[in-house]
């Protein structure tokens, strides 16, 4: 808690705006894509599911693969309510990876942490697209798989177990990626290995963005190392997640973006 205020209260002092940036990419991706929530209203019926989730009292086994768990840090059975009230991302954090798939066109999108897969939801409403979602817990999966069900989804492929073992499985058969979301195991080491076996399988045009990035020092540490990662060109932070790209033709710069 105290690493996330002084880490807010630290972005708060430096976060710019639109009049602060000069180079034309960041300038219109920022107006156009951060700003702009040009894609509000279009989810009502993934919000109706999240209210629903909220209203869910059965209890569901939770996994711990190293990380403390966010929402109950001593339970393995946690109510679904609880997860949803505490575990997700909210809708604008939700509605900018969907406007973030349609700033770059991504066709094959990967998501690791699917949860009750309502961000799996919003990424799989792009034409054209398909998702693969990770998820260890059996129990939440099986949620997520009756959300999918229910939205009448097919262009979604969940992958159960420990994303430690299912990612380089999945990673050597998959040629390219456009677009990940990582919002798994909060631990620092895991994080940069999902981030390097991850951009062996993206391309210039690709986009990554990690989700909590100051949730811990162990996450701050890992958005710091990917940040400086030779192949990373821009990355924007915008407290909540952290967005990076690849362009070759853009001069490295490290952005602290008000969302
Ligand atoms: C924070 S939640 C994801 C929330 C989701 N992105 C959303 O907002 O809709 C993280 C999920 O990742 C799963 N998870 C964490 N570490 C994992 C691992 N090593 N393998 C598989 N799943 C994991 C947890 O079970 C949990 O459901």
């Amino acid at each position: 808690m105290v690493h996330q205020l002084i880490s807010y209260v630290n972005h708060w002092l430096n976060e710019v705006n639109s009049h602060s940036l000069q180079a034309p990419f960041i300038y219109n991706f920022f107006t156009k894509y951060i700003q702009r929530d040009f894609n509000k209203g279009l989810f009502e019926s993934i919000e109706q599911t999240r209210r629903k989730l909220l209203d869910e009292d059965y209890l569901v086994a939770t996994v711990n693969y190293g990380a403390i768990s966010i929402v109950h840090p001593d339970s393995q059975q946690t109510k679904v309510s609880t997860i949803a009230k505490n575990g997700l991302t909210p809708a604008k954090v939700s509605r900018l990876l969907a406007r973030l798939i349609e700033f770059n066109d991504a066709k094959n999108i990967i998501e690791l942490g699917t949860s009750f897969g309502l961000n799996t939801l919003y990424l799989a409403q792009k034409e054209n697209s398909s998702v693969v979602t990770f998820e260890g817990s059996e129990d939440i999966a099986n949620v997520a798989l009756t959300n999918f069900e229910h939205h009448q989804k097919n262009n979604i492929e969940l992958v159960l177990g420990n994303i430690d073992k299912t990612l380089p499985t999945f990673l050597d058969a998959r040629i390219r990626i456009d677009f990940a979301y990582i919002d798994a195991n909060h631990k620092y080491k895991p994080t940069i290995e999902y981030f390097e076996s991850i951009i062996k399988r993206m391309h210039k045009g690709s986009i990554l963005v990690l989700d909590d990035i100051y949730w811990s020092k162990e996450m701050t540490q890992a958005w710091n190392e990917i940040k400086a990662h030779p192949e990373v060109t821009h990355s924007i932070d915008l407290f909540s997640v952290g967005i990076v790209f690849f362009q070759p033709d853009l001069v490295k710069t490290n952005y602290r973006l008000m969302f």
